[in-house]
C-alpha cells in the first residue's frame, strides 16, 4: 500500500532561502529516497516548506523521524497523510521552481493556515504543469 503524506514547516536560518541551503537538502533527499522508494516534491516559500512525500507507510515513518529532528526546520504540521492508488511524483525530491504561481493558482493561500483540501490542489496543479 502507497501513501502520501504533505506537511508544511518553517523554515529555520537560511534553509530553503539560499541555493546551498536547498542544494544540501535536494543532495541528501535524493539519494535517501531513491533507496527508500520514496517520490517527493518540495516548495520553499516565503520562510516556509510544503513538502509532499509518497511512499510504503514505513519508509515515510522513518523519513518523518529524521525531519522531526532536523533543526533546519520546525513546527512541523501534517496536512495530508492518506492511502494511495498511484504516485503524483516521479523523482525522488523535485523542488518547485516557481512557488509563487503555483500558490497563486489556488488563490495564494497563506502556508500557516494551508488546508491538506489546498495542498492537494498543488500537488494537481503541478502534476498538471
Ligand atoms: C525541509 C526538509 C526536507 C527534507 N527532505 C528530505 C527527504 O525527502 N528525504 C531525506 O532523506 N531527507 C530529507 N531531509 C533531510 C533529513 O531531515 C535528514 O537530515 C536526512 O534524511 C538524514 O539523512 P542521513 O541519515 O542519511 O544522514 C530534509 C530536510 C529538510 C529540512
Amino acid at each position: 500500500m502507497l501513501y502520501r503524506l504533505i506537511y508544511v514547516s518553517e523554515a529555520v536560518g537560511s534553509t530553503g532561502a539560499s541555493t546551498l541551503s536547498i542544494a544540501q537538502i535536494l543532495g541528501i533527499a535524493g539519494r535517501n529516497n531513491r533507496r527508500d522508494h520514496i517520490t517527493s516534491g518540495i516548495l520553499f516559500h516565503d520562510g516556509w516548506c510544503l513538502h509532499a512525500i509518497e511512499g510504503a507507510r514505513v519508509d515515510i515513518d522513518r523519513l518523518m523521524r529524521r525531519l522531526h529532528e532536523d533543526r533546519r526546520h520546525r513546527n512541523i504540521r501534517v496536512l495530508v497523510d492518506r492511502p494511495i492508488a498511484e504516485r503524483r511524483f516521479c523523482e525522488p525530491m523535485s523542488l518547485s521552481r516557481n512557488p509563487s504561481a503555483l500558490l497563486k493558482a489556488i488563490g495564494s493561500p497563506r502556508m500557516e493556515t494551508m488546508t491538506g483540501r489546498e495542498a492537494e490542489r498543488i500537488v494537481d496543479i503541478k502534476q498538471a504543469a
